[in-house]
């Protein structure tokens, strides 16, 4: 029997509605919509479709997204004078640093830029701080992929206590912290990287499976527990129509997506495990449209926790 399909796209239309009177009061309050600075460094051109994507979803509910655009030959100095403004700013209530950056940069420019972000703008929740925070359970601001996958768990009423969680990943984004947020939640939880032996049959115990691995159609039915809720974190752009073929069945509506648009996305989660997962994320339509939405929830309790503290 097919998988129930996971949402994203409805949750997320939920979660901005609920939204909309909040952003009203810090506007009200503030005389200015609650903002959210990014920095977006290069061309990379999928961080182009995200950070344009936050923008507009932005603009729609009435939070201030200010994209401060650097090419990839800036000096991580140049980078970080950026943060610094946005730190200083009375204007800015959320920082966000989008990922990756250049390589120009240098292995540990990330790392080197979450740092100076101040901790209670850091709506990502990636300086250094709110990871500690995370990991004792009591963050300022929890990651916004994980706390999407955790909010469409809870809203489509998926029972974490007790239950068995795979993470397949180990990324300082996704894996790790949705592993910490799984725990909190009283589930018994497995991180999974490449190094594992024999991935599918840890899988396979899974109750609930994180694929989070950015290899697209990786997680194949011989993962899945028959039952198990799968979470497809994975957004992977293929061109290439024989490897699209092989993937999808002869008749699938996905195929004329792909002869219309000469791409088709793809999760990390083969398209055969709708007939042997419990309940999935569709991609697209499942875990990325939550994403936005929770970065949209914790740059509106940014501004609300800087109202409250003026007064
Ligand atoms: N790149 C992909 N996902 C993310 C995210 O959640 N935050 C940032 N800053 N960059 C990303």
């Amino acid at each position: 029997m097919a998988a129930r399909l996971l949402d994203g796209t409805r949750i997320a239309a939920d979660i901005r509605a609920e939204l909309t009177s909040r952003v009203e009061n810090c506007t009200q309050q503030a005389q200015r919509p609650p903002t959210l600075g990014i920095l977006l460094v290069g061309d990379n051109p999928a961080s182009q479709v995200y950070v344009n994507t936050k923008s507009r979803v932005g603009d729609a509910l009435g939070v201030n997204v200010d994209v401060v655009r650097l090419p990839a030959t800036i000096t991580l100095d140049a980078a970080q004078d950026v943060v610094h403004r946005f730190n200083c700013s009375a204007a800015h209530d959320g920082i966000l640093v989008q990922s990756p950056l250049p390589s120009s940069l240098g292995p540990i420019a990330e790392q080197r830029l979450f740092e100076v972000i101040d901790p209670a703008k850091d709506v990502d929740g990636f300086h250094p701080t709110n990871v500690g925070r995370l990991a004792q359970g009591r963050a300022l601001f929890a990651p916004c992929t994980p706390s999407a996958i955790l909010e469409l768990l809870d809203r489509s009423c998926i029972n974490l206590e007790g239950r068995r969680a795979v993470v397949i990943g180990r990324s300082q984004i996704v894996g790790k912290p949705v592993a910490l947020m799984l725990l909190h939640r009283h589930a018994t939880v497995t991180v999974c990287h490449s190094r594992t032996r024999d991935l599918p049959a840890l899988a396979r115990d899974a109750d609930i499976l994180v694929a989070a691995l950015g290899r697209p159609a990786f997680v194949t039915p011989e993962f899945v527990k028959p039952g198990a809720t799968v979470i497809d974190v994975g957004i992977n752009r293929l061109v290439d129509s024989s490897i699209v073929r092989a993937l999808l069945p002869v008749g699938s509506p996905r195929l004329e997506t792909f002869a219309r648009r000469g791409s088709l996305l793809i999760g990390d989660v083969h398209p055969a495990v709708a007939e042997t997962a419990g309940a999935l994320t569709p991609v697209p339509g499942g875990v990325g449209p939550m994403t936005v939405a929770m970065l949209m929830v914790n740059t509106v309790r940014a501004a609300e926790k800087r109202l409250e503290a003026a007064v």
